[in-house]
Order: structure tokens, then sequence, then C-alpha cells
């Protein structure tokens, strides 16, 4: 089966993520997208809820020589929706999403040839438009593509053209749910966007779920409650501040409930630099944190702040180490002020791990930093993130 993965604002994390989930044998660049090609069928829609960095997942119809004449591309299309399309009540309603085809690609007139084609068939359809090449998560959504009809997305590979019909799109209103509708938030020391958790979560590349994970400067929980969503079971979080540790229970219970979960994470006032004293050697299977990034403002002494920091982090690895199992990993993100100034605690006992494999490294689109790590900052903001794989 082969399927296109259409990656989300950051490619490159996207790429690691799925390489980890999936293995990365079968995984092809194409542009800024991935083709994935596997046995067996992919399971789109649970795939899609774990992963952080994909927008869309769709399954590789057919392909024609680019230069293929309009009508006949529209009669292929035509029979890919009467066979494949999901029908609920009414029209068949379709969107088509011009993902890099190059050259003049004109959707609507497609569009219209394809009714016309489905007409002949005795299927009555609506075209579904957005301002965009392509249509969003949102707007295929919206209109309810995928359980009333379907997307065509439309790709050129080589000399060819490509036709593949989305199976999954991210949930961006759960997301948004989780993100924004949370009861307990906490925007002075920062929270995560669930979906950045889920992609750290994912490059711990866990295999046994029933091994505890846990997040060390756990804040408001974002990291043990998208683990609760992704199947893990023993999930703990500490953290120094008792007001953290109150938000990540209100948190972990409303998500909890929310998605009718028996999963009951434990929480802890601990400080990171003496979990040794807490944990017995040995019983944690991997830590995924976002540990304090400094102060909020006033970043006028740099080299105070790193000097703090990197302090913090190095007695705080020390600890992880001692407490992971053999082999275990430690995920994290690590602040870069203003892009340049990356933090070095001491790493002496441990593996650092590539995020992305060998063969995505060297891609245009994909910028590592002078040490090889990701990086994910939005335009204008001082404290870009860096993420940090270690492997005991
Ligand atoms: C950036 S926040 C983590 C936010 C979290 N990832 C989330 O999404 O909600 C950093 C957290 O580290 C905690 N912290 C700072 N120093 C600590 C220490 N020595 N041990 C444990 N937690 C600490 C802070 O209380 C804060 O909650």
């Amino acid at each position: 089966m082969d399927y296109i993965f259409i990656l989300g604002t950051h490619p490159a994390w996207s790429v690691a993520e799925i390489a980890s989930v999936l293995g990365e044998s079968g995984l092809y660049w194409e542009n800024e997208r991935i083709l994935v090609k596997k046995d067996a069928e992919i399971a789109a829609d649970s795939l899609m809820k774990r992963l952080g960095g994909t927008l869309k997942i769709a399954q590789i119809e057919t392909f024609v020589p680019a230069d293929t004449n309009f009508a006949k591309i529209a009669k292929i299309c035509a029979d890919i929706l009467v066979k494949k399309a999901a029908r609920g009540e009414g029209k068949l309603v379709f969107g088509l999403s011009d993902n890099g085809v190059g050259g003049r690609f004109a959707a609507d007139k497609l569009g219209l040839n394809i009714k016309k084609e489905l007409k002949t068939k005795g299927i009555s359809a609506r075209l579904v438009t957005s301002r965009d090449k392509e249509l969003s998560s949102v707007v295929v959504g919206q209109n309810k593509l995928l359980s009333k009809g379907a997307e065509l997305i439309f790709f050129r590979h080589g000399s060819d053209l490509f036709v593949a019909r989305t199976l999954a799109i991210q949930p961006y209103k759960d997301l948004s749910r989780r993100d924004f509708g949370r009861p307990s938030r906490d925007d002075h020391s920062g929270m995560l966007p669930p979906k950045l958790a889920q992609m750290m979560i994912n490059c711990a590349a866990t295999r046994n779920f029933s091994d505890t994970l846990l997040d060390p400067f756990c804040g408001s929980g974002t990291i043990i409650t998208e683990a609760m969503l992704m199947g893990y079971r023993q999930l703990i979080g500490t953290d120094l501040s008792e007001k953290a540790v109150k938000d990540s229970r209100a948190n972990a219970e409303w998500v909890r409930e929310l998605y009718g979960l028996d999963i009951h994470p434990k929480f802890h006032i601990k400080n990171a630099t003496r979990l040794a004293q807490f944990f017995k050697p040995k019983t944690i299977g991997t830590i995924v944190s976002e540990p304090y990034l400094g102060p909020q403002r006033g970043l006028d002494n740099i080299e105070a702040v790193k000097t703090e920091l990197q302090a913090l982090y190095t007695q705080a690895l020390d600890n992880f180490y001692q407490i992971l199992s053999p082999g275990g990993r430690a995920v994290m993100v690590w602040p870069v002020f203003f892009g340049r100034e990356f933090l070095k605690p001491a790493l002496d006992k441990w593996k650092p791990v590539k995020a992305l494999p060998e063969k995505f490294s060297h891609l245009p689109w994909v910028k590592l930093s002078y040490r090889d790590t990701l990086i994910y900052h939005r335009a204008g903001q001082r404290v870009w993130r860096e993420l940090i794989i270690l492997e005991k």
C-alpha cells in the first residue's frame, strides 16, 4: 500500500516522529511530503490521532503521465469517487487539492469535468473549493468530505501526476480543545502545544506502553495528558511547584473524563535534581520533558541564564540517568536563546540520538542546528526549542 503524508509547519519534526513510529523502511522523501510504502494497511485514523506533525494521510490511488488531458483525468477521478468515496445522504461532496502539481492545474475546471462524468453515472455531486490551492484540514472537516464524499490530492512526481485520496485529517478541533479548553493553564510558566508534546513522545520510540513514562517538569501536564491518549498506562508527573502538580491533576482528570479513559497518572511535588532519592534505580522506562526554560522576561544577561540552566540540567540529567532503565530514552526540548545561544550541560554518560534518519537529513527543507538537532520556533519568538534525545 502506498500513502502520502502531508506534513505540518515543522516538516523535519514530522518526519522524525513518523520514522520513529512507523520505522525508517518504506519511507521516501517527496518534496515536502513523505511517501510511505508498507505491505500492510495503515490504520490511518488511529495513526493520525497520535501524530502531532501530520496534517493529512492519503492513499495513492493511481498515477498518469503529467501531460494526460483533462477529460481523461476527470474520468479517472470520477471512477475513483464512484468506487471509493463515502456516501452520506444527498449529494456526493468532493474537493480537489493541488499539493504541488506545478504548471497550470485548474482544480475548478477539473472539478466541473468530474461533476459531468459523475452525472453520466447518475450521481449528483457538489464540488468544494477554497481560495487556497490545497484544501485545509478545516475545510475538509467542515464540509464533511470524508463522510459524505472524498478529497482527492494531486501532486507531481517525476513525469507523472499522482492522485491520492485522503483517509484522515488532523483532528484540529480536538487538539484545539485540549490546548485552549483545559481547565488549568499556566501562561506564565508556559505550556507546550499538544502537537509538540505528541511529537516529543513519539520520538521516545517506546515499544512497550506498560513501561513507566515520567515528566519531571510536568507544569500543566501536557506531556502526561497526551501520553494518556497515546496508550501509555503508567504515567508519572513531577514538578517543584505545588500549583503545577495541582494543575496537572486537574487537566489529567479532565482528559480522563472527556475521553472515557481508565488511566490514572500519579503526580508528586519533587525537585528534578533529587529524583534519584525518590525513584528506585532503573525503574523508569522513558522520560519526556520540557524543563524550566529560563525567565520569560529579562533575557538581558544570557550568560547568567545559561549558567543557571546548565547547572540545573546537568544535575537533573544525572538523576534521570540513575532512574532510567538501560536503553531508556530521555526526550527533552532545551531553549536556544535568540536562535544562536545553545545550552551545553554535561552529557558524559549519555548516548545522543539523532532525531532524523540520515537519509532525510540533507533535504533542502530540513534545517538542522550546527549540532544536527531539530529546532522548533515561530516567527518573533526569542526562545526557540531544540529537540534533544538521549539514550542510556
Ligand atoms: C516550561 S514549564 C513546563 C510546562 C509543561 N511542559 C506544560 O506543557 O505544561 C517548566 C516547569 O518546570 C518546573 N521546575 C522548575 N525548576 C524545577 C526543578 N528544579 N524541579 C522540578 N520542576 C521544576 C516549573 O515549576 C515549571 O512548571
